[in-house]
C-alpha cells in the first residue's frame, strides 16, 4: 500500500513527472479551458496567467533567501463581495512582497453546488479581473484557474484514499450547505470539497494559507491530513523505497487576519456575508456603485434582536435595527 501511494506522488521526488510539466502551465487559453466546464473558449477575451513552475522536489529550505509560499484562491460564485476582500484578497496584496504567492481561481470547487456553464466562465474570468484590481500583481504572484492545472485533481485522488470518511462527515460547511441544498441537490464532490482544497495547498508544499475565519476547518482537516500522509507513507518507509526520507508534506498555517475575517451580512447578524445568499441586499459586492453601497448601508440591521434587553449589571439597548 505504502509503495503504491509513495509512487503516485512522483511530483516531491522527480522533477520530470507528468504532474510537474502539468504545472509549468504556459498553457494558451484555448487549449487549458476545459470546453465540458466551461463550453468554446474565446482565446482573445481570456489572457491565461498562468506563469508558475513548481516543477523542483520539495527540498528542504537551505538557506534564508528561499520565500516562504503561500497559496490562496477564491470560488466564482456568484459576486466577490466585502468579505473576501477583508478576509482574504486585501492581504495577499501585502503578503506578495515578501512570500512567494500563488492565488488561484477555484473554479473546480464552484461547481459542487448547481451551476450555470456560461455563467461560471464569465465569473472565473470576472474573479480573475477582480483579484488585479485589488492589487494582485502577476509580476509578483502566480494567478491561474485551478482546472487549468489537472494535478489538483489527481493529488486529491490520491488524498481521498487516505482521508477517513467521518473527517468529511463533520464538516461545518458540508452540514450546512447541504441541509440548504436538499438531497437532490448534494453531490458526492460536496462532501469531498475539503480534499480538494487540501489537495491545492499541499501540492505547492505551503507554509501559510490567508483565508477568512469560515475557512479554519478545512485548513484544520489540510493539515491533519498533511501529518496523517506523512506518518503512513512518509520518513524511514519512504526512504527504504528509494525516496529521500522525512516528511512528503508541509504542514501548513492558516493566515487569519485579527479584523475582517468573519463580515457578517447586512441582513442577519447572526450569519456570515455569503455569495450564496439569496438576498443582494445582505452584502456589499466590490462590483456594486456608490450609491448601492450606500442605499445597503442605510437598510443594513446592526443587531439581530430588537427591544430592550435587561442584563443582571447593565441595559444593554439593543433597539437600533437600522442606521
Ligand atoms: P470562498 O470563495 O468561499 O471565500 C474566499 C475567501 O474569502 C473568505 N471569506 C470571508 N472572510 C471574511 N468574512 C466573510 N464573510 C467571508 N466570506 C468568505 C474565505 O474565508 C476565503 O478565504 N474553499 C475556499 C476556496 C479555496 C481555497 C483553496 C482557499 C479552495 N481551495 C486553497 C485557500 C487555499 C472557499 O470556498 O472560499
Amino acid at each position: 500500500m505504502a509503495r503504491s501511494l509513495l509512487s503516485h506522488f512522483p511530483i516531491l521526488s522527480n522533477s520530470t513527472s507528468p504532474l510537474a510539466s502539468s504545472l509549468s502551465c504556459a498553457i494558451a487559453p484555448s487549449k487549458c479551458f476545459p470546453r465540458h466546464l466551461f463550453g468554446r473558449p474565446k482565446a482573445s477575451s481570456f489572457q491565461c496567467l498562468c506563469t508558475l513552475s513548481v516543477s523542483e522536489p520539495a527540498v528542504p529550505e537551505t538557506s534564508s533567501s528561499v520565500r516562504k509560499r503561500i497559496v490562496s484562491g477564491v470560488q466564482p460564485t456568484g459576486s466577490i463581495h466585502l468579505g473576501n476582500y477583508l478576509g482574504a484578497i486585501k492581504n495577499w496584496i501585502e503578503l506578495q512582497n515578501s512570500y512567494d504567492t500563488l492565488f488561484f481561481i477555484v473554479d473546480l470547487h464552484a461547481i459542487t453546488l448547481p451551476y450555470e456553464t456560461q455563467q461560471l466562465a464569465k465569473s472565473t474570468r470576472d474573479t480573475a479581473a477582480i483579484y488585479l484590481a485589488c492589487g494582485v500583481d502577476t509580476s509578483k504572484a502566480s494567478v491561474f484557474v485551478q482546472s487549468h492545472v489537472r494535478a489538483h485533481v489527481e493529488l486529491m485522488w490520491l488524498l481521498s484514499s487516505a482521508t477517513p470518511i467521518g473527517w468529511l462527515n463533520k464538516m461545518i460547511q458540508f452540514k450546512e450547505k447541504s441541509r440548504k441544498a436538499g438531497d437532490e441537490n448534494v453531490s458526492v464532490s460536496l462532501l469531498t470539497y475539503p480534499v480538494l482544497m487540501a489537495s491545492d495547498i499541499l501540492l505547492y508544499q505551503s507554509d501559510f494559507v490567508p483565508v477568512g475565519e469560515d475557512q479554519k476547518q478545512h485548513l484544520e482537516l489540510t493539515r491533519e491530513l498533511a501529518e496523517r500522509v506523512n506518518y503512513l507513507y512518509g520518513g524511514r518507509k519512504w526512504k527504504k523505497l528509494g525516496g529521500r526520507g522525512g516528511a512528503i508534506f508541509k504542514v501548513p498555517e492558516p493566515l487569519i487576519p485579527p479584523a475582517g475575517a468573519r463580515v457578517m451580512s447586512l441582513t442577519d447578524g447572526l450569519s456570515k456575508m455569503s455569495k450564496s445568499s439569496p438576498s443582494d441586499q445582505s452584502r456589499i459586492n466590490l462590483l456594486d456603485s456608490k450609491d448601492v453601497i450606500a442605499n445597503k448601508i442605510k437598510r443594513c440591521k446592526t443587531d439581530s434582536s430588537t427591544g430592550l434587553i435587561f442584563a443582571p449589571s447593565t441595559f444593554i439597548i439593543s433597539a437600533v435595527s437600522m442606521l
